[in-house]
């Protein structure tokens, strides 16, 4: 096969910069030629470590490549990602796509702004970015790992070849607290952790509605309605901390759930929070009319290992976030491949070099963005049904 070679860039220097970087090393479909980082902060150490270049302006990367990789702080991804397609370039877009992120003054409280604007605001974001997709050559790739996550594709092929009917989907990603200084602030983030991390199981059962819909119709099944709640549970007056959990978020929820309806009546209850120990805890389970599935991408029976002491694992990755590693624990033989990170890039450079046809696109992404900024009109109103916009 004779492999084309793209060449890319990063924006961001931070976590995801980091595992992108990882995921594109691990391309086999296309040469990559990294051509570079830019970064607001960071950029200039993560460079020197992989040998790559530090670039002083987004403009002068972009000129440069054919691929860049969004990996900055949400609010950023839509400024970051038109100015991408404007050049023609494809743009991997890291979650969320876009969103709400304050009106501009440094002290913006998120928890007392209208959600209701708010959700104006992010589906106006939205919009920008698919017209910009729209007269690009370039285009918008989501970087939704748990689309590419293998037990999410394997479910993928039993809807498809069965014809199954999905009549509810539950799901829930959750940990002790994301790392990002960032994440506490609304104006950055875009909400808290409905947002944050419900995305990632949200994008996934819709994903998997639109199989179902394509499979058996050759029509995508789409969110209708959506009802939610969110609390601040580690901001409770009450709440007792014992250095377990983070618990310096400013204006942000991290507890919630959104209760989605789809065109077709059938449901998705998604959990997202903040407050879980004991590792990452990411999982999917679909109940549909045919089968049952549990897709358990984090943590997984992969490999089981009982450490009577601590300081055995003391050189040893385990898992992401686990707070010990004595006892039994669950380690990850190969945590990126579980959780989708290198199949969502190949799946990407093979979109830009042969044109393939992309799982995880900006429509998808729209979804995920008109369903939880209407989630959190919902839970404004103590979790009334809200109504999805459709893009
Ligand atoms: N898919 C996943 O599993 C996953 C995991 C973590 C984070 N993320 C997403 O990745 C994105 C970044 O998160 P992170 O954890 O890497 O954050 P981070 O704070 O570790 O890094 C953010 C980087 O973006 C840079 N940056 C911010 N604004 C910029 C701008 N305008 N131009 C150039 N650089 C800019 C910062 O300087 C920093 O280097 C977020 O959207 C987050 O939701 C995804």
């Amino acid at each position: 096969m004779n492999k084309k070679t793209v060449r890319a860039g990063i924006v961001g220097a931070g976590f995801s910069a980091s595992f992108h970087f990882e995921a594109i090393r691990k391309v086999y479909g296309t040469n990559v030629e990294v051509k570079g980082v830019y970064a607001l902060e960071g950029g200039e150490a993560y460079a020197k470590q992989r040998d790559i270049a530090a670039y002083g302006s987004l403009e002068a990367l972009l000129d440069d490549v054919d691929v860049v990789h969004c990996c900055t702080t949400a609010s950023a991804h839509e400024p970051v990602a038109i100015a991408a397609l404007q050049r023609d370039k494809f743009v991997i877009v890291e979650k969320p796509l876009t969103g709400f992120f304050g009106d501009g003054s440094e002290d913006f409280n998120g928890e007392a702004f209208s959600k209701t604007a708010a959700r104006k605001s992010a589906l106006a974001s939205v919009e920008r970015m698919l017209k910009a997709e729209a007269r690009s050559k370039g285009r918008i790739l989501y970087a939704e790992n748990w689309v590419y996550a293998p037990s999410i594709q394997k479910e993928r092929e039993i809807i498809e070849k069965t014809g199954a009917q999905i009549l509810w989907i539950h799901g829930e990603e959750a940990h002790s607290g994301s790392h990002a200084r960032t994440y506490a602030y609304w104006k950055y983030s875009g909400g808290g952790v409905m947002i944050g991390k419900g995305c990632h199981p949200l994008t996934a059962a819709l994903y998997l509605k639109r199989v179902e819909g394509k499979a058996r119709d050759g029509k995508p099944i789409r969110p209708k309605s959506v009802t939610a709640r969110t609390h601040a549970l580690t901001r409770l007056p009450n709440f007792r901390d014992e250095g377990h959990i983070r618990c310096d978020y400013f204006d942000i929820d991290d507890f919630s759930v959104m209760h989605v309806v789809f065109e077709d009546d059938t449901l998705a209850t998604i959990f997202a929070s903040d407050i879980i120990l004991g590792g990452i805890h990411n999982w999917l389970e679909v109940a549909a009319n045919n089968h049952r599935s549990v897709c358990n991408i984090n943590p997984n029976t992969a490999m089981q290992a009982y450490n009577p002491a601590e300081a055995n694992f003391k050189d040893i990755y385990v898992v992401e976030k686990i707070g010990t590693k004595q006892g039994w624990s669950n380690p990850s033989p190969d945590e990126d491949w579980f959780t989708g990170y290198p199949q969502e890039i190949e799946a990407f450079y093979r979109t830009a070099a042969y044109g393939e046809p992309v799982e995880s696109d900006s429509s998808l992404a729209a979804d995920c963005i008109a369903t939880t900024y209407s989630a959190y009109v919902s839970a404004e109103r103590a979790g009334g049904e809200v109504e999805v916009k459709r893009f």
